[in-house]
């Protein structure tokens, strides 16, 4: 079963640390002998249940961070926490989606969903609901045996946010999961991933370009510098939840893209 929220607050004040990223650099060699500090003294600590944006220009080591909270690459100095586990290799309690959905052509939507447990043994009856439950929470109902090709790329992209929560993450890491997506159909997934979230309480990171779509859908904004990524400031966001599209019509919202764009200058993107 999906874990419920019983109130529709944002995340308590209380609430424990499911990431903790300390003091992190990442230092890239290169052929030329010449190193790239790609990442300088980051920390940033998402508490559960919480909803954190990343945005920063082009290059400032989002994806880079976003790998090593996940463990697939290793930070240079500093450490990273999810849970109360040092991330030292890719954790099963973390649910990764792409900024392309990287769905395996031979399989349908329902192969597509179930990979991670079919790559850890055999399906049971729980798994069964369990993707039905995901199917029915992101409108996929009746297409469980299409393959990629027949789906559109906001079907395809909500078959990844499915697989990546079959197993019930702690946490959910997105990079820039939207960007490849028509306006409208990039809101409606931002509508659709805040009532996914509420329903099962996920603590997402989600990294994005668009200012917007952070101060729309996060609790929170960390903003990064340009290259040596360092975070500038992190802005609570706070309007109340449940949100939709009138967010953007809110004194508030206003208030909080200028701050962030001012943060980020002339290198802002939307
Ligand atoms: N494997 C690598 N080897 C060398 N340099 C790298 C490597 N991966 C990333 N970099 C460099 O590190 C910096 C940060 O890259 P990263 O992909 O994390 O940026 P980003 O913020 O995700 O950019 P974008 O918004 O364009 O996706 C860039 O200068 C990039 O060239
Ligand atoms: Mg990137």
């Amino acid at each position: 079963m999906l874990k419920k929220l019983n109130s529709t607050s944002q995340t308590e004040l209380n609430a424990p640390v499911a990431v903790k990223v300390a003091s992190v650099d990442k230092i890239f060699p290169t052929q030329s002998g010449q190193n790239i500090l790609a990442l300088k003294n980051v920390s940033l600590d998402i508490k559960e249940g919480e909803f954190v944006a990343v945005v920063g220009p082009s290059g400032c080591g989002k994806s880079t961070l976003m790998r090593i909270v996940c463990g697939l690459d290793r930070a240079t100095n500093g450490s990273v926490y999810v849970g109360n586990q040092l991330v030292r290799a890719p954790g099963d309690d973390v649910g990764v989606v792409f900024q392309n959905a990287v769905l395996l052509p031979w399989l349908d939507v329902r192969g597509n969903i179930l990979l991670p447990v079919d790559l850890k043994g055999r399906r049971s009856t729980a798994d069964e609901e369990r993707l039905q439950e995901l199917l029915k929470m992101t409108r996929l109902e009746g297409f469980d045996s299409k393959y990629p090709f027949e789906l559109s790329g906001g079907m395809k992209q909500r078959v990844a946010i499915c697989r990546a929560l079959m197993c019930e993450p702690s946490l959910l890491v997105m990079d820039e999961p939207f960007g490849a997506l028509d306006a409208m159909t990039r809101e409606s997934m931002n509508l659709e991933l805040m009532r996914i979230c509420a329903e099962t309480n996920a603590t997402v990171m989600f990294i994005t370009h668009s200012v917007a779509e952070a101060v729309l859908i996060a609790d929170r904004v960390a903003v990064m510098t340009a290259r040596p990524g360092e975070i500038a400031e992190i802005i609570d966001i706070d309007i109340p939840r449940p949100r939709d599209l009138s967010v953007f019509s809110l004194e508030r919202f206003n208030v909080y893209t200028t701050r962030i764009r001012e943060l980020l200058g002339a290198e802002t993107i939307v």
